[in-house]
């Protein structure tokens, strides 16, 4: 059956184990793995880690990375996405990876292909392989075993902070932490708040970061999504950094972790001397999102 990875829950607990656990065992990727199989990347909105991390996750198991540079696409021209969707399929890609600024995009895609569709992230809507590497950096952090680290998880806190009412990786991370039975507090601001329901009984909210770095075990910072923004809905960065950054004086010597899918606001999202805590994985989260990739691919392409 063909599958998607347009959302989290599109994978089930023991896939996603199966995934994470996978992604644990480097020494067991196949270099040849994906050889003879062609991907294509299309990304309609900005991306530095994302897009080259999935280029390079193809490329360590020997697989063929075409990107399409939207810019010089026809999708400049008028043709309609889905219209563009069909034209790259025709082409027998073993999987399109796509981000696009329109939340559903993705999911309208699946009915003009014949292949994997893989979600880059789209609007504010879900960035599910962000979530699934967030997860396995958490459950890495508690143990080297990630089979043992996700079984850690269930009962710890983690504390979201900042614009989440426009993030895909907010989102996202709700849907599948909660599965591993985290408890999520989010710290934002009344106008960063989501509109959506959030009525789970392991999500609670606060507007008062220094309050909760006491219950908290993982801090995840969030950008503040200024591109998704119709209108100004705060008075500055500065003023937002004032109450939300993450400063040394917050966290003192609390023992807890510190995460950001990038890209980090210096000083807004996360003080410089924060950034170079030995408690804050940022680099890490980027370094185990090729090796979360790459069993990923391996489980929808190969
Ligand atoms: C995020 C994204 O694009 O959703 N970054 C990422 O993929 N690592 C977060 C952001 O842009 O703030």
């Amino acid at each position: 059956m063909l599958r998607h990875f347009i959302h989290t829950d599109d994978l089930s607990i023991e896939e996603i184990k199966l995934i994470l656990t996978r992604a644990g065992e480097e020494s067991l990727f196949n270099e040849k793995r994906l050889q003879n199989k062609k991907f294509i990347t299309i990304f309609f909105e900005n991306s530095t880690r994302t897009l080259s991390s999935f280029d390079i996750a193809i490329k360590n198991l020997g697989g063929k990375v075409v990107r399409l540079d939207v810019a010089i696409s026809s999708a400049k021209k008028g043709e309609t996405i889905a219209d563009t969707a069909a034209n790259l399929n025709a082409m027998n890609p073993d999987s399109i990876i796509i981000r696009h600024g329109h939340a559903g995009a993705p999911n309208f895609l699946k009915n003009y292909v014949s292949c994997p569709i893989i979600n880059a992230g789209d609007g504010a809507h879900a960035h599910p392989t962000q979530a699934m590497l967030d997860l396995y950096t958490i459950a890495n952090y508690y143990d080297n075993n990630i089979k043992n680290g996700l079984k850690k998880l269930k009962g710890k806190t983690i504390a979201i902070i900042g614009d989440i009412r426009n993030s895909r990786v907010a989102n996202s991370n709700i849907e599948l932490l909660s599965r591993f039975g985290l408890n999520i507090i989010l710290v934002a601001p009344p106008h960063f708040l989501s509109s959506l329901d959030y009525n789970k009984s392991n999500i609670s909210f606060s507007d008062n970061l220094e309050s909760i770095v006491k219950h908290a075990d993982i801090l995840m910072s969030l950008r503040t999504q200024t591109e998704r923004h119709e209108i100004r809905l705060y008075g500055s960065l500065q003023d937002y950094a004032h109450r939300f950054c993450i400063k040394r004086d917050v966290i003192g010597d609390k023992d807890l972790i510190i995460l950001h899918p990038g890209p980090v606001h210096r000083n807004i999202d996360i003080s410089d001397d924060v950034l170079n805590d030995k408690r804050c994985l940022v680099l890490t989260q980027v370094q185990n999102g090729v090796k979360v990739r790459m069993a990923l691919m391996e489980f929808f392409a190969s």
